[in-house]
């Protein structure tokens, strides 16, 4: 069986029932995403639902006050986060009719949307088929094919986006790069990883060569004295 039919089947019997999933509205894919680069699902469950309950729409949060949308953060760290959130809610609903960009050139002009947030939005609102690179991504596809480089070496990102992007399923972008992360993190777990029930173990490297616990390989930075 292919990589993506596996991953399709496993995804439809154990996807998390999630209120972004409900959806294609880009304003809450795009809020989801940003939240979830802080903090994993569950913890971030409900700091989407206050921003939701808060703010309905891109309007509501562009026309709050930054310590509202602050507050509303608090917890989740790394502020500028949440101003970048703010300023282009704002940018959107004064400049673009608040319309948000249609697809993955014009998502990453927006102010804190990089190449994995202009991925996610795009192909999970647009069906584009640009692939999500994350750690779980990383993970997933350094385990099952074997690679060994660095995950936080300056080639990797170009690498695991090729390989990504030669997996996707043209047909359901957006499920592919959410069944890939949620795979990463329910199944291929940094520790522990549940293999012994993995669909992907007949073919997957770093189980048949005994690596599980090596891959991802991440280089050690040394530390800068002072
Ligand atoms: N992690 C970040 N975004 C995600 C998504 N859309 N689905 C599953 N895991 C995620």
């Amino acid at each position: 069986m292919s990589f993506n039919s596996t991953l399709t089947i496993w995804y439809s019997a154990n996807k998390r029932d999630l209120p972004w999933r409900k959806t294609k509205n880009p304003y809450n894919i795009w809020l989801s995403e940003i939240i979830l680069q802080q903090t994993q699902v569950k913890q971030g469950l409900p700091y989407y639902d206050a921003f939701i309950s808060n703010f309905p729409t891109i309007e509501d949060l562009a026309n709050a006050s930054e310590t509202e949308v602050l507050k509303l953060w608090q917890g989740l760290g790394y502020y500028s986060r949440a101003r970048n959130l703010h300023f282009s809610a704002k940018h959107i609903s004064e400049n673009l009719n608040s319309v948000f960009p249609k697809n993955f050139k014009g998502l990453l002009q927006l102010k804190g949307v990089g190449d994995y947030t202009a991925s996610a939005i795009s192909s999970i609102c647009y069906e584009e088929s640009v692939a999500v690179v994350d750690g779980n991504v990383y993970r997933v596809l350094a385990r099952y094919f074997g690679i060994d480089t660095p995950i936080n070496s300056s080639p990797a990102h170009k690498l695991f986006k090729a390989k990504a992007m030669d997996l996707i399923d043209r047909q359901k972008p957006g499920d592919f790069n959410q069944a890939l992360m949620e795979f990463g993190a329910i199944q291929c777990t940094p520790k522990s990883p549940s293999c012994k029930d993995c669909p992907f173990s007949i073919k997957c490297v770093a189980f048949n060569q005994d690596k599980i616990a090596t891959l991802p390989f991440k280089i050690k930075k040394a530390k800068i004295k002072k």
